[in-house]
C-alpha cells in the first residue's frame, strides 16, 4: 500500500523501517528535515508538506509530541486533512488528550474523511524488537482496512471502542508503567540504604514475580554507567502523560493519587536537574531523599 507517515523522532524513526520491510511504499515528513535523511536513504520518499503526504497516501500515520503538534500536521491548509483523497484513513498514534483527538477526528468528518486514534504502547526498544501494542479508537469498518498494516508496526493490535477511547486507554496503560517504573527506583534505593548492592537488588527483582517486560528492559539502566545516552522517554516526555492522566481523572471523577506521587518525583528530577535522562532516573531521587550518595 502506499503508506504516508508523519513525525520521524524516536518512534517514527523505527515503525518506518517496519512499514518498508513489510512492502509498503512510505513517504514520510518531518518538521526537521534532518532526521528524515537516514529514512530517505532506506527508500521512503520525503514529501514538502503532511498535505503531500497525505496526497500520496491511502494510509497517513503521525507520531508527534503532544496535542498542539497534531492538530498543526493534522488540520489547516498543509495538513493531513488537505490532502487524503476520499477513502483514506488517518491515524494518529501520538499520546494526547481523548477530547482533542476527538475534535480532530470531527474535523475529518465533516469533509467525509476517516481518522482513527492508535496510540502504541511501546518504548523504542519494544517498536525494533516487533513487540509494541496498537490500541484504536474509531470507526470499526476503517479498522479492518487498516489492520494489516498495523500488524507490520506491531503483533498486538486491539481496537478499545469509539473515537478518543484508544488515547484514554493509553493514558491508563502509561499511569500503571510510569507508576511502576517509579516504584521500582523507590524498591532498589530501600534495598540499597539497608546494605543491598544495586546489582543484587536489581537482579532480585527481575527475578521476583513483581518483574514485568518494562522493568526487564529499562531496569538495568540504573546499575552504574549504563544510563542510556538517548533516552526511551525523557522525564520531559513521560511527564506530559502524567499530567494526561491527572487532568483526565479530574475531568472524570476518578481518582489518581499514585500517578500524583508519582507526578511528584518526576517533579524532583527536574529540580535535581537530571530530567534530561530516561525517567528511570528517578531512582536517584529517592537515593537523595534517603540520604545515599
Ligand atoms: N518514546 C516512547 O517510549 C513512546 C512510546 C509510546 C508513545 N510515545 C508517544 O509518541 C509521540 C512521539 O514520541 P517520540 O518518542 O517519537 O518523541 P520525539 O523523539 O521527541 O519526537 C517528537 C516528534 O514530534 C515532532 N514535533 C513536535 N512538535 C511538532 C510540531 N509542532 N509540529 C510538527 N512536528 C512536531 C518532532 O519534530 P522535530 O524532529 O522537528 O522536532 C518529532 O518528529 C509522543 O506523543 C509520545 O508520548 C512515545
Amino acid at each position: 500500500m502506499n503508506i504516508g507517515f508523519v513525525g520521524l523522532g524516536a518512534m517514527g524513526e523505527l515503525i518506518v523501517p517496519r512499514l518498508m520491510a513489510a512492502g509498503h511504499k512510505v513517504t514520510g515528513w518531518n518538521r526537521t528535515r534532518a532526521k528524515a535523511e537516514p529514512l530517505i536513504a532506506q527508500g521512503m520518499a520525503f514529501a514538502a508538506t503532511p498535505r503531500e503526504v497525505a496526497q500520496a497516501s491511502e494510509i497517513v500515520f503521525s507520531i508527534v509530541t503532544d496535542s498542539p503538534a497534531v492538530k498543526s500536521v493534522a488540520l489547516g491548509a498543509d495538513g493531513v486533512i488537505a490532502g487524503l483523497p476520499k477513502g483514506g484513513i488517518y491515524i494518529d498514534m501520538s499520546t494526547i488528550e481523548p477530547d482533542v483527538s476527538r475534535e480532530i477526528a470531527a474535523q475529518f468528518v465533516k469533509v467525509g474523511l476517516t481518522m482513527l486514534d492508535g496510540p502504541l504502547s511501546g518504548s523504542p526498544v519494544t517498536v525494533k524488537a516487533g513487540n509494541a501494542s496498537v490500541m484504536i479508537g474509531g470507526d470499526e469498518a476503517a479498522f479492518e482496512r487498516a489492520k494489516p498494516v498495523l500488524l507490520a508496526i506491531g503483533p498486538k493490535v486491539t481496537r478499545i471502542g469509539g473515537n478518543g477511547l484508544a488515547c484514554q486507554m493509553k493514558i491508563a496503560v502509561n499511569l500503571l508503567l510510569m507508576v511502576e517504573v517509579i516504584c521500582f527506583g523507590e524498591a532498589v534505593a530501600l534495598a540499597e540504604k539497608g546494605g543491598v548492592s544495586r546489582e543484587a537488588a536489581v537482579d532480585a527483582i527481575l527475578k521476583s514475580v513483581a518483574a514485568s517486560p518494562v522493568l526487564g528492559y529499562r531496569g538495568p539502566f540504573i546499575l552504574e554507567g549504563k544510563m542510556p545516552e538517548v533516552p526511551l522517554a525523557d522525564v520531559t516526555l513521560q511527564q506530559k502523560d502524567m499530567v494526561l492522566a491527572l487532568n483526565l481523572g479530574r475531568k472524570l471523577g476518578s481518582p489518581v493519587p499514585l500517578a500524583a506521587a508519582a507526578n511528584e518525583i518526576m517533579n524532583a528530577c527536574r529540580g535535581l536537574g537530571i530530567d534530561a535522562n530516561d525517567f528511570v532516573v528517578a531512582h536517584q531521587v529517592y537515593r537523595k531523599l534517603g540520604g545515599q550518595s
